[in-house]
């Protein structure tokens, strides 16, 4: 169980392939009750955007643990009065076992990690959502039984859910595909990374056709066309997006077993279709619940639960 104890994770690229297998093992295992861990710790949850299923899902899994939460809205901490991130990040380590955060800059994550000696988990960044992730590779071993080989299409904004399912898919071994318009692919660098990690074993494919790429592909997956923090761009998008809509046509072209993922929360109308989300092909209330699943076991392991 202590295969991650002590240890950040920042990006998904932080964990070798063994060490996400194992934790959707052991997320899986949660799941079904065949495995019950407990820890007597406290987890921070430092987040400075808004977040309904991160949020909950780490507070009823560290619950759930026998641990506690402590709620750190930046509103009501010094951190909304600009106390810098070494100060809070030395002092945070003093009290808690672990600390979640959410915020924008990964450089910021990554300062509070190297002033703070307790694990630090990325919770999103607007480079990475890497627990997410976990989440999603649950749910499609899930549905399919294994990961290994299968195709997955993200069709949209290549954002932080793109750049950690490039990073995801290529750890276990699945072939990723990534239509976006141009202007809006994943960052360079974990393009890069996810390519190195797929070897010469799977692929890693970016591409502005969202149809080509969908075709034959197991698991057709979007995020919203503009992500928090960019609101002020939602409106500009929604004409350069609109060929990236996954609708029923799109979904047409996939493999005839192929499911739905969305990492919510959605924008019905815009990036998926009322009628795909509430389709058969959807698996994304499964994947919401699996958040919890896939955070406990990640908790449980960082912090050597027994
Ligand atoms: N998918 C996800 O992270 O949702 P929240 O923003 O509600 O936490
Ligand atoms: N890309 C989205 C994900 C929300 C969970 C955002 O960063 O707002």
């Amino acid at each position: 169980m202590a295969a991650l104890i002590g240890r950040d994770l920042l990006s998904l690229g932080d964990l070798s392939p063994t060490e996400v297998e194992e934790l959707l093992h052991m997320a899986t295992q949660l799941k079904s009750q065949k495995l019950k861990l407990q820890c007597n710790k406290v987890l921070g949850l430092l987040f400075s955007k808004a977040s309904t299923r991160t949020r909950v899902s780490f507070t009823v899994a560290m619950y759930q643990l026998g641990g506690q939460v402590i709620d750190l809205n930046p509103n009501v901490t010094q951190v909304s009065r600009g106390e810098p991130i070494q100060d809070t990040a030395r002092v945070l380590d003093r009290y808690l076992d672990v600390l979640a955060i959410r915020t924008f800059a990964q450089e910021d994550l990554q300062t509070f990690a190297n002033y703070a000696q307790i694990p630090v988990i990325n919770a999103l960044t607007d480079l990475e959502h890497p627990c997410q992730i976990l989440a999603d590779l649950m749910t499609i071993k899930e549905h399919f039984g294994s990961l290994a080989g299968l195709t997955l299409t993200y069709v949209g904004d290549g954002n932080n859910v793109a750049n950690s399912l490039m990073l995801g898919c290529a750890l276990v071994g699945m072939n990723v595909r990534i239509a976006t318009p141009d202007g809006y692919k994943p960052n360079a660098a974990i393009t890069e990374k996810a390519r190195t990690i797929a070897a010469t074993k799977t692929e890693v494919t970016l591409t502005n056709d969202a149809q080509n790429a969908t075709k034959g592909s197991h698991v057709i997956y979007t995020d919203v066309w503009a992500s928090m923090g960019q609101e002020a761009e939602a409106g500009d998008r929604l004409p350069i997006f609109q060929p990236y809509q996954i609708n029923h046509q799109l979904l047409s072209l996939a493999d005839k077993q192929a499911i739905v993922l969305h990492c919510l929360p959605a924008h019905r109308g815009e990036e998926i279709t009322d009628e795909v989300m509430e389709g058969s092909q959807s698996r994304i209330w499964n994947q919401a619940e699996n958040r919890m699943h896939a955070q406990k076991a990640l908790l449980a392991s960082i912090l050597g639960a027994e």
